[in-house]
C-alpha cells in the first residue's frame, strides 16, 4: 500500500431512497467518527437524488460524498444531466467517471470520460476514473493492453495524485462474486501505474489505484495489502453498513 492513503469508496449505483440512504450514510459517518485517526479515506457515492441531502448530513464528519457521473459542460441545454459545478455545489468532493455500466449503457468512450474528468477537475472535484477488461478480453490475454489504452485515453493531462483516483474494475468481476487472484490484481495495478506514468509522469507513483469487483468483507483483507492496491470501489457490499464497514475495517 506504500505511503498512499487508501480510499474505500461505496458506489450505491441506482439504489437507495431517502430514508434508508440517509440512515446508511449516517451509520457509516457515526462509526467513522468514533475512529480517532482513521488510516484511510471513506466515501459514499449515492444516487443523484440523494447526494445533496447526504452531503449535508455528512458535513463536519470524516465521511466524504461523491456522485456517480457528471456532464462535461458547466451549464446549458442538456436535459436530465448534472454538471460537475452542480455536483460540487451540492457538497460532493468526488465523482465516479467511466464506470463500465456507463461505458456500456450510455456508450461512453474514453474521449467522453476524459472530457468529463477534465470538467470535474476544473470544478474542484476529485475524479475516480474507472477502467477494466471484459471477460472476452481477459480470455484473449488482452487485459493489460485494454487497461493501458483506457488509461491513456481516459486520463486527462491535468490529472494529479490529488485530483484523480483510478479504479480497476474487471467487468466480469462486477456483481458476480468472482474476483481475479491477488497476483492478477497486483500485476494489473502495477501495469496500470506504468501506463499512468506515461500520461502524468511522477504523479502516477502517488496516485491511488482502487480495486473494484465483488469486494466483500471476507476478501478485502486479501486485496488491500497488495503493494499497488490503494483501496476499493465497492458496489453491492456498500449497501449494508456492516458489510461496508467490514471492508473499511480492513484498512482502518
Ligand atoms: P460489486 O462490488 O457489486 O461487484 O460492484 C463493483 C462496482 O461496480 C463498483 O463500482
Amino acid at each position: 500500500m506504500s505511503n498512499r492513503r487508501p480510499l474505500i469508496a461505496g458506489n450505491w449505483k441506482m439504489n437507495g431512497l431517502t430514508k434508508d440512504g440517509l440512515a446508511l450514510a449516517g451509520e457509516i459517518a457515526t462509526r467513522l467518527n468514533k475512529v480517532a485517526s482513521p488510516n484511510c479515506d471513506v466515501l459514499v457515492c449515492p444516487p443523484m437524488t440523494l447526494v445533496a441531502a447526504i452531503a449535508q448530513k455528512a458535513e463536519g464528519s470524516k465521511l466524504s460524498v461523491g456522485a456517480q457521473d457528471c456532464h462535461m459542460n458547466e451549464t446549458g441545454a442538456h436535459t436530465g444531466d448534472t454538471s460537475p459545478v452542480m455536483i460540487k455545489d451540492a457538497g460532493c468532493e468526488y465523482v465516479i467517471l467511466g464506470h463500465s455500466e456507463r461505458r456500456t449503457d450510455h456508450k461512453e468512450t474514453n474521449e467522453v470520460v476524459k472530457a468529463k474528468a477534465s470538467a470535474a477537475i476544473k470544478a474542484g472535484l476529485k475524479a475516480i476514473i474507472c477502467i477494466g477488461e471484459t471477460e472476452a478480453e481477459r480470455d484473449a490475454n488482452k487485459t493489460i493492453d485494454v487497461c493501458a489504452s483506457q488509461i491513456k485515453g481516459s486520463v486527462p493531462a491535468e490529472s494529479t495524485a490529488e485530483n484523480t483516483v483510478i479504479a480497476y474494475e474487471p467487468v466480469w468481476a462486477i456483481g458476480t462474486g468472482r474476483t481475479p487472484t491477488t497476483a492478477d490484481v497486483q500485476e494489473v495495478h502495477a501495469e496500470v501505474r506504468k501506463a499512468l506514468t506515461e500520461v502524468i509522469g511522477a504523479e502516477a507513483a502517488k496516485t491511488r489505484i482502487l480495486y473494484g469487483g465483488s469486494v466483500k468483507p471476507t476478501n478485502a483483507s486479501e486485496f488491500m495489502p497488495l503493494p499497488d492496491v490503494d483501496g476499493a470501489l465497492v458496489g453491492g457490499a456498500s449497501l449494508k453498513a456492516d458489510d461496508f464497514w467490514g471492508i473499511v475495517d480492513s484498512c482502518i
